[in-house]
């Protein structure tokens, strides 16, 4: 599913479970800097008019599912908090290498969202396959299915801005790297941790 090398480790679903609070909170931050992310590719690459009219409604669209985590933290009567360092992202980040021309960089941020909405996208799915609670489960069915088309859609923006045949091998390469990545962590409360 999705091209991701490495499955959730499933008990990882059992550390969600014990601690939703902490889950709802981190997953409000990653509905956020989708958002946020959405932006800055407007702000840095203002020429590419096809990816800005994206951009634009997908700012909508996380936001709306920041408003739906967050009103689901306010009824559940959790403050949201601040929000906490991601090791998940920070490894990521580690696989492109600074600099290159402004196409590489473009494509580089490009395969980075592509990786993270998909990973998003696999434990919405095994959260709303696996969490006993009927109404949070209904809850990340609902996100999954909205969030199934954002890697697609980032990864197909990479390979049309860039050389097709280096961007498959790049997001093959990146997504060896997340695999391994993975290895170490699915042990914390958190949707990436
Ligand atoms: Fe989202
Ligand atoms: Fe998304």
């Amino acid at each position: 599913m999705l091209g991701l090398k490495l499955p959730t480790d499933p008990r990882w679903v059992n550390i969600v479970e014990k601690n939703i609070d902490e889950i709802l909170i981190d997953h409000a931050y990653c509905e956020l800097k989708a958002a946020s992310t959405a932006i800055s590719l407007t702000n840095s690459f203002p020429e590419y008019t096809e990816l800005v009219q994206e951009m634009i409604s997908l700012v909508k669209e996380e936001m709306s599912h920041f408003k739906l985590v967050h009103d689901k933290l306010i009824h559940k009567g959790i403050p949201l908090g601040r929000d906490r360092k991601d090791d998940y992202v920070i490894e990521l980040l580690k696989f492109f290498p600074k600099g290159g021309s402004r196409t590489t960089q473009l494509v580089h941020r490009l395969l980075y969202a592509a990786l993270i909405e998909a990973r998003s996208c696999e434990r919405f799915k095994l959260l709303s396959e696996q969490l006993p609670d009927p109404e949070l489960a209904k809850f990340y069915r609902d996100l999954m299915v909205s969030e199934a088309n954002h890697y697609t859609m980032f990864l197909n923006f990479a390979r049309r801005y860039g050389d097709r045949q280096e961007v498959d091998t790049k997001w093959q390469d990146l997504l060896d790297y997340e695999a391994s990545i993975m290895k170490s962590l699915s042990r914390d409360a958190s949707m990436h941790g």
